[in-house]
């Protein structure tokens, strides 16, 4: 098995999730990109970075992504839970249904990737989870 570390980002389509993507890419991480309508990006060598389907309010998508990362890679050092949606809304304006799914994207999705990929992150001995987050996230 290869000894380069491999990380898994989602939402890396766009923003934050595909500056990150170019910047660990160029300190020699391989990388697995999670996206909605996975596209390889532009700069990406596609021996080192995989692109897969990955929607965060599928509850199953990130048992798969994390099987496909395992299969493609091998290993999983990191998870970037990047992917995100922010409400345009004050806590009045918004209702039940805006959320919901701020929860299940913001909350819901990071944990399960986390869960999905923790035997892998804890079999690389030096795994970690970074959650992307704002302010009010936190
Ligand atoms: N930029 C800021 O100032 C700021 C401040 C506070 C927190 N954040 C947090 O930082 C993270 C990245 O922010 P950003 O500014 O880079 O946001 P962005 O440009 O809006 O990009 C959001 C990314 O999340 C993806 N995404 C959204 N919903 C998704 C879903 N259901 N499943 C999978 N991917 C999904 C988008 O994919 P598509 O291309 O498919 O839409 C896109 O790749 C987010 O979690 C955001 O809440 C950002």
């Amino acid at each position: 098995m290869s000894e380069e570390r491999v990380a898994m980002i989602s939402g890396a389509s766009r923003g934050i999730g595909a500056a990150l993507a170019e910047a660990l890419a160029a300190k020699g991480w391989r990388l697995s990109l999670g996206m909605r309508r996975p596209e390889m990006p532009a700069w990406a060598d596609p021996a080192r970075v995989g692109v897969f389907a990955y929607d965060a309010v599928d509850a199953d998508a990130s048992d798969r992504w994390a099987e496909e990362t395992l299969r493609t890679f091998g290993r999983i050092d990191a998870v970037v839970a990047n992917a995100g949606i922010g409400i345009a809304k004050s806590v009045i304006e918004a209702d039940d249904a805006d959320l919901d799914g701020l929860l299940e994207v913001n909350v819901k999705a990071p944990r399960r990737l986390a869960k999905s990929a923790w035997s892998a992150l804890a079999s690389s001995g030096r795994g970690r989870v970074i959650i992307v987050a704002s302010l009010s996230g936190k």
